[in-house]
């Protein structure tokens, strides 16, 4: 993905007042210099989600959810990054920078056009289901009533080949487009042809709502594949887009579970039944970026397969996608349904009850991940133990940090009796500091002007002389003036737009938690302190380069500039007064 400049993210967010963003979408009060609402992101009974104007980012002291108003997007309306900045420029009038768009505006107007085209296609399908009997008598058959066909906007493409090309290709450019989004086929003499005929047809709705590919269905066997979908074109990569996904943002105001199904017919049956929570890969294996995508909109996730050796091997797939990133608080789990059913078939039969009670009992990922390890294992045996620990350690490394890849890492020393030296080291707190020889009030000399510069950014543009502590060697100390720097060059900076900066970064997290705090004191003092503690640092370096230039002088002597450098040194000291 091209990376937009922190120039336009930074103009973006000083033109964009995240409590309006926030407002239009959650009642918010009033509260001293801040806002407080509900928050949105967990159930709550009490006010404990903040918005702050003057910082312009949003805080959730419950949850810890956090962020600008990019982030409140991302989360809220559950939007892709460039989305979420796309929904905000417009609200400003801003364009997003073309080169990093990676398009021309020429190719920005056409995928404008590609998607009328979809949809123009979408519209033609669905008129034509209405008046074909076959295929309502098809749809009628399997027991999809006309609530659910609207809400997926089922039709039908006729048979022929050209009853699509003759109703919406009027003229070449019209030809082009619908060629470009996969609709039609082309013979060796080149001659275009309708992709999809005699089929029902489900269109794929990408996240924002907007048609961007085609699954149809052969009514009869033998008519070809059972589905054919669409190719792989600009608007649509398969591995990334989720069947129902769209619908499942419609239907519910926040999703507490995702349950990813194999079929376009599993999705629909079960929203008709009210399980409204389904998604289906388009044919694929679950890949890393469903994975993300996943449990982006939901903390748990559920797998929903068949229970043959193939929806074993699915189930396993899934689960390499999802490890890491098993980031801590969020869950996932495999139900393997008897043979020859599938979710379309279970709730037909058993209703949305019985299926719910099914997932409960579904199983923890943990439990499938050790479980898929040991087969064929002896763990009564030393080799069985070793080859157990031999296969689950490098999928374990990829557990991001926490809760979750420490209980997995604990559980594969239970069962091998091997390894458990990084729970032993997990427990045992870590000394304070690497370097002893530089004490604990120093570290946080650090912490204190990063936490007043969080508040108040531009507090930064009253100091001097600050990038002369970049060589210190403290723990937080490029992050010191990775901030000093970025206020310097955009003094009016609001905290939400600096913390926007390590969008991804792991710093991020720490960052938000000190700018959430209420600082004691006012903005004199916190001026005052911040130029006392970058005071206290530029000394500290000074020191350093000192020990540093006086122990060469022991070991080997100093040449013409060393010599220099220390006088100067001593001499600025001296100034100084240390
Ligand atoms: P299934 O054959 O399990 O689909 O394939 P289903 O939803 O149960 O189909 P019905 O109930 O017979 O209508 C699962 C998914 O695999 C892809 C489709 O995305 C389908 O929904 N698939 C299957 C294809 O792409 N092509 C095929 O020929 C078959
Ligand atoms: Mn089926």
């Amino acid at each position: 993905m091209a990376r937009l400049p922190d120039a336009f993210i930074d103009d973006l967010l000083a033109r964009t007042d995240i409590v309006e963003v926030v407002g239009t979408r959650v009642p918010l009060k009033r509260q001293g210099k801040e806002y407080a609402a509900r928050c949105p992101f967990h159930d709550e009974r009490s006010a404990s989600f903040t918005v702050s104007p003057t910082k312009q980012f949003y805080h959730c002291f419950g949850c810890g959810a956090h962020g600008t108003a990019i982030s409140f997007l991302m989360n809220y309306d559950r939007l892709e990054f460039l989305d979420a900045v796309d929904e905000l420029a417009k609200r400003v009038g801003m364009e997003i920078p073309r080169e990093t768009n990676a398009r021309t505006p020429q190719q920005q107007d056409d995928s404008r056009d590609q998607y009328s085209a979809l949809d123009a296609a979408t519209r033609f399908f669905q008129k034509q289901l209405e008046g074909n009997d076959k295929a309502r008598a098809y749809l009628d058959g399997r027991g999809v009533d006309a609530d659910t066909r609207a809400r997926f906007s089922i039709g039908y493409a006729p048979d022929g080949y050209s009853a699509l090309k003759d109703a919406l290709g009027k003229d070449e450019r019209r030809m082009k487009l619908l060629e470009r989004v996969g609709l039609f086929s082309k013979n060796d003499r080149g001659h275009v042809y309708d992709k999809f005929r005699d089929r029902v047809m489900f269109p794929i709705f990408d996240r924002r709502g907007r048609v961007i590919a085609f699954g149809g269905r052969v009514m009869e066997k033998d008519d070809g594949p059972k589905y054919l979908n669409s190719p792989e074109t600009a608007l649509f990569h398969k591995g990334r887009e989720l069947y129902g996904l769209w619908q499942v943002r419609q239907a519910n105001q926040k999703i507490e579970r995702l349950i990813v199904v194999e079929g376009y017919m599993d999705v629909v049956s079960l929203f008709q039944f009210g399980v409204t929570q389904a998604v289906a890969t388009l044919g694929t294996a679950t890949t890393p970026d469903h994975a993300e995508l996943l449990f982006r909109n939901a903390p748990d996730v559920y797998f929903c397969f068949d229970g043959d050796a193939a929806g074993r091997r699915a189930g396993w797939r899934a689960l390499e996608s999802v490890l890491p990133r098993m980031k801590d608080g969020r869950q996932a789990f495999f139900l393997f349904l008897p043979d020859g059913e599938d979710p379309d078939t279970i709730v037909r039969k058993e209703g949305a009850e019985a299926f719910d009670a099914r997932l409960k009992q579904g199983t923890p990922l943990s439990q499938f991940f050790f479980d898929e390890l040991s087969r064929e294992i002896n763990l009564g045996t030393l080799d069985g133990k070793a080859r157990l620990a031999e296969r689950a350690k490098p999928m374990l490394a990829q557990i991001p940090d926490g809760a979750f890849g420490d209980l997995m890492k604990q559980e594969l020393a239970r069962l091998t009796g091997i390894g458990s030296t990084t729970t032993a080291a997990a427990a045992t707190p870590r000394p304070p500091m690497r370097n002893n020889a530089v004490p604990a009030q120093k570290r946080s000399l650090v912490r204190a002007a990063i936490a007043i510069l969080l508040q108040q950014p531009s507090l930064a543009m009253n100091l001097d002389g600050h990038h002369a502590i970049g060589g210190l060697r403290l723990p937080g100390i490029e992050l010191l003036v990775e901030l000093l720097n970025l206020v310097q060059q955009r003094p009016d900076i609001s905290t939400g737009a600096l913390l926007e900066h390590f969008n991804e970064r792991e710093e991020q997290a720490a960052l938000h938690k000190l700018a959430a705090q209420a600082l004691p004191g006012d903005e004199a003092m916190w001026a005052q302190e911040l130029q006392d503690a970058v005071l206290q640092l530029e000394k500290q370096l000074l020191q350093q380069r000192l020990d540093e230039l006086q122990a060469k002088q022991r070991q080997q002597g100093l040449d013409d500039t060393d010599k220099y450098e220390l006088r100067e040194l001593l001499k600025a000291r001296a100034t100084l007064r240390l």
